[in-house]
């Protein structure tokens, strides 16, 4: 059953009144669904308890796993973080508004529910115009991971919002696609030296150019189950399609080789295949559906087409699937991040 009302906001000219009264639905503790410029947020009143545990229930999310607050104005950061240190300041005035979510130690006013019994809070201040209407129309604190059921991939349009969670909440934003398709990159400034915990759109070098000396959170470097990411949600297995998708990785003719050779073993067995690659490869492959995520030289292309396309595997119910990996200059890191997740981290490498 449809409970969701559905909505369509021009982005640069969204409708006030509609604006309105999706703040409304927030401000007395219901969920809308709305864009921002990396992924479609689920969101609810930051700081009341009951809305965030109806974010955990509508999404089937685990209620270890904080979310984001979303604000649109500096002041506002003040309200809910108890310092901001120097190099976040220096990082937000070069990222902000933008695709970057930055951790602080929270003031009480932030309810542990929010954050997941956390004392730290992780806030965001997105440049999507919808989004900043939205938040200063909904009281200013807006928590929203994800608008996606917890393991799926996260939404880039409408659609896929529907698709998961139209008769869970009250209201879905429909601005059309998102601009960077990538969750925002997250970094901890809550011990003595900068942490990345998500690569996204900044990447560990851009970062870097701006602060100087960082970390990056061990986990996203190493494979290895016994270390325990900082950003909890890092943990779990994540946008799996229901197909088994393995990344082969290496020289280029070899893992065209490799792929066309699996393709033909799995066809003949009788499953339907699919092979994800670059405008330049995908001529070269045959027997299996093949879908291009956009050109290497276009490295945002494919950051943007990637959750839509591990979507469209499950419509076309494909069984087994073979990836390209997408090491691009500088999306590659959070690119080849969120498609390890994807691949449950099986990867033939033709190079070993
Ligand atoms: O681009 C984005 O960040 C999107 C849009 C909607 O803003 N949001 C998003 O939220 O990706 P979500 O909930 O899917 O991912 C939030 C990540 C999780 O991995 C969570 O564990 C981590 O942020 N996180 C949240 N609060 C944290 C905290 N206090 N300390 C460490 N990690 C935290
Ligand atoms: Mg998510």
């Amino acid at each position: 059953m449809m409970r969701a009302k559905i909505v369509c906001l021009n982005r640069n000219d969204p409708d006030e009144e509609l604006i309105k009264e999706a703040g409304e639905i927030i401000l007395n503790g219901g969920l809308v669904a709305f864009p921002t410029e990396t992924v479609y947020g689920l969101g609810g009143n930051a700081l009341d308890p009951e809305a965030s545990n109806k974010i955990y229930t509508a999404k089937g999310r685990p209620s270890d796993n904080p979310l984001i607050i979303h604000i649109a104005s500096w002041d506002d950061l003040e309200k809910i973080v108890k310092d901001v240190p120097q190099k976040a300041r220096l990082l937000g005035e070069k990222c902000w508004p933008g695709p970057l979510t930055m951790i602080f130690n929270k003031k009480d006013i932030v309810p542990e529910e929010t954050t997941g019994g956390l004392d730290t809070v992780a806030v965001r201040f997105p440049s999507h115009p919808v989004a900043r209407k939205l938040i200063l129309a909904s009281g200013g604190f807006i928590a929203a991971p994800s608008a996606n059921i917890s393991g799926r991939p996260s939404p880039t349009k409408a659609e896929h919002v529907i698709e998961d969670l139209a008769d869970r909440i009250d209201m879905i934003i429909d601005s059309g696609e998102t601009d960077i398709g990538l969750e925002s990159t997250i970094v901890d400034f809550t011990s003595d030296k900068p942490v990345i915990l998500r690569p996204g759109y900044y990447g560990e070098e851009d970062i870097r150019r701006i602060l100087g000396d960082i970390d990056v959170d061990k986990t996203l470097i190493k494979n290895d189950n016994s270390l325990k990411p900082k950003a909890p949600g890092m943990k779990y297995r994540h946008y799996a399609p229901k197909g088994d998708l393995t990344i082969v990785e290496g020289e280029r003719d070899a893992v065209i080789d490799e792929i066309n050779r699996l393709v033909k073993e799995h066809s003949e067995k009788g499953y339907k295949t699919a092979v994800l690659c670059s405008d330049e490869t995908k001529d070269r492959y045959f027997g299996a559906e093949v879908i291009s995520l956009g050109s290497l030289s276009k490295e945002e292309e494919i950051a943007h087409h990637l959750f839509d396309v591990l979507r469209t595997l499950d419509s076309r119910k494909v069984e087994i699937i073979y990836s390209e990996a997408f090491n691009t200059q500088r999306i590659g890191a959070a690119i080849m991040n969120r498609l390890l997740k994807a691949a449950g981290h099986k990867v033939i490498d033709l190079k070993k």
